[in-house]
C-alpha cells in the first residue's frame, strides 16, 4: 500500500509518526483506527529469519542498528535472555525487563517456562521502556509467539491508563498469577524507585554500548546490583569490554553469554560464582585488565548525556594508553608470554610493551602479569590460579598497576 507518510525520517521516526497519528485517531473514537497503524507500520518493518519482526532503527553515527538481530529477534530472546537466566526451577519469579521495546523477551519467557497454564507457579514481570510510542508498537507488530499476547494485553492497559490509547481491543485476559508493571521514562529514573535484593532475573537489553552508553555505565551496574538477589542473574547481549570491567566494577562475576546472531557471545552477570557457567576467554580478560579498551562508561550523577559519557571515556582512554595500560589498537595484552615474530606486528607489539617498562614478551614482568590465568605458577608468586574471570581480571590489574608504581615485582 502507498504510506501516507512519504517523509525524509529515518524508519524509526516515520514508525512512530504513524504510531502518533494512529492513536491520535483512536483517543478521538476511531475503532479502526490501531488496524490502519498495523497496515502502516508494515513498511517500517523488517522480518527476521526467525518469522519475528523488527524495525529498522535510526542512523547514528554513520551505521544504522535495528532493534533485534536480523538472524531472529525472538530466538536471540530465548538464546540470550532467557535460557541463560536460570529460572527453569524456581517458583514465584520476578523479572526485571530493561529496555522492553515489544516485550518479546517477556513473551519468550512466560513461552518458555510455559507459565500461562502453570497456575503454581507466579510470575512479576515488571518491563521499563521509555519510548511510549515503542511501548505501543509492541501492541501493533504481528506476535511472535502465543505468549505475546499477553503481553500485547498489558501494553494495552498501559496505554489506556498513560491516556496514549482509548479503546480495550485486545482480548486475552492475563491469568492471576501472573504480574505486569510497565515504566514509561528512563530507566536511570526508574531503578532509583525499585526494590532493593527483588528480581531473580535482569534481561539487559538497551541498543548497543556506543548507542546507549547510559545504560551500561559502573553507576547503572550499581542500581542493577542493588535491586536483583543474590543468586539472580543479568543477561545481555554484547560481549563489550567496557561493559564486562564496568560490571565487575560494580561488583558482578561476569561470564560468556550464549552466541547468536552475532559474531560474539553475550555477557551474563550475577553476585553468585556458581551462577556464571563459562569463563569469558583468555584474551578477553587479558584485554579488559591490562589494555584501555577495558576503561568502564562512568555517568557519576547518572543524568549525562551518551555523547558526555562516550567523550569522558575517549578522554580517559587517551590519558592511561600507554602509560597505566597497554593500547588496545594492537592487543599487545594478549602477546605477553608469547614469542613475537619481528614482523612489522611484532615489532609495534613490541613497541607497545615496551612503553611499559617491559623489555620483552618474555620477560619476568610478562609472566608475572598473566600469570593469574594460569593452571601452575609461571613467575615465582606460588599464588593459585583464581578460579573465575573477574578475580583473574582484578588481580592482573592489580599486578599492572604494582608494576607500574615500582617498575619491579615487589
Ligand atoms: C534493542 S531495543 C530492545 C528490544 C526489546 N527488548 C524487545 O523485546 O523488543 C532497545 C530499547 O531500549 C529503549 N531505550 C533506549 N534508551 C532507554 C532508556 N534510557 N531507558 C529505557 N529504555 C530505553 C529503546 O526505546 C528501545 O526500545
Amino acid at each position: 500500500m502507498t504510506s501516507k507518510f512519504i517523509n525524509p525520517l529515518t524508519p524509526q521516526k516515520k514508525a512512530i509518526d504513524i504510531i502518533n497519528y494512529y492513536f491520535q485517531k483512536e483517543r478521538e473514537d476511531d475503532p479502526l483506527a490501531r488496524n490502519h497503524a498495523r497496515k502502516e507500520l508494515l513498511n517500517y518493518l523488517i522480518k527476521t529469519d526467525d518469522g519475528s519482526y523488527t524495525l529498522k532503527s535510526n542512523e547514528f553515527q554513520g551505521k544504522s542498528e535495528t532493534m533485534h538481530t536480523s538472524k531472529g529477534a525472538i530466538t536471540e530472546s530465548l538464546e540470550k535472555f532467557i535460557k541463560p537466566s536460570l529460572l527453569d526451577n524456581k517458583n514465584d519469579i520476578k523479572v526485571l525487563d530493561t529496555c522492553s521495546g515489544f516485550g518479546y523477551n517477556s513473551a519468550a519467557l512466560i513461552e518458555y517456562l510455559n507459565i500461562e497454564h502453570n497456575t503454581n507457579n507466579k510470575l512479576s514481570m515488571d518491563l521499563i521502556e521509555i519510548s511510549i510510542e515503542t511501548l505501543a508498537g509492541g501492541l501493533l507488530v504481528p506476535s511472535p509467539i502465543s505468549s505475546h499476547k499477553l503481553v500485547k494485553k498489558a501494553i494495552e492497559d498501559k496505554l489506556i491508563e498513560e491516556k496514549f490509547a482509548s479503546i480495550h481491543l485486545e482480548e486475552s485476559k492475563i491469568p492471576s498469577h501472573i504480574k505486569f508493571r510497565f515504566f514509561s521514562d528512563d530507566a536511570r529514573i526508574i531503578l532509583k524507585n525499585l526494590k532493593s535484593n527483588y528480581y531473580d532475573a535482569i534481561f539487559l537489553d538497551p541498543f548497543s554500548p556506543s548507542k546507549s552508553p547510559e545504560l551500561y555505565t559502573i553507576e547503572f551496574f550499581k542500581q542493577l546490583k542493588r535491586v536483583i538477589k543474590d543468586n539472580g542473574v543479568l543477561a545481555t547481549y554484547t560481549s563489550a569490554a567496557p561493559v564486562r570491567y564496568g560490571l565487575i566494577e560494580s561488583g558482578f562475576y561476569i561470564g560468556e553469554g550464549p552466541v547468536f546472531g552475532r559474531k560474539s557471545g553475550g555477557t551474563i552477570a550475577s553476585l553468585t560464582s556458581k551462577n556464571i557457567l563459562n569463563d569469558i576467554s583468555s584474551n578477553d580478560e587479558r584485554m579488559i585488565a591490562l589494555s584501555d579498551s577495558g576503561i568502564p562508561f562512568r555517568d557519576p550523577t547518572l543524568n549525562l548525556s551518551g555523547e558526555e559519557i562516550l567523550k569522558n571515556r575517549i578522554i580517559e582512554r587517551k590519558n592511561v594508553r600507554g602509560q597505566y595500560k597497554f593500547s588496545s589498537v594492537v592487543k599487545a595484552p594478549i602477546f605477553l608470554g608469547e614469542d613475537l615474530l619481528m614482523d612489522k606486528l611484532g615489532r609495534r607489539v613490541l613497541r607497545n610493551i615496551n612503553k611499559l617498562n617491559i623489555d620483552h614478551s618474555k620477560s619476568e614482568k610478562a609472566f608475572y602479569l598473566t600469570c593469574p590465568q594460569n593452571q601452575e605458577c609461571i613467575c615465582g608468586c606460588n599464588q593459585p590460579k583464581a578460579s573465575n574471570s573477574r578475580d583473574r581480571i582484578n588481580i592482573m590489574i592489580k599486578r599492572l598497576s604494582k608494576l607500574l608504581e615500582h617498575n619491579s615485582l615487589l
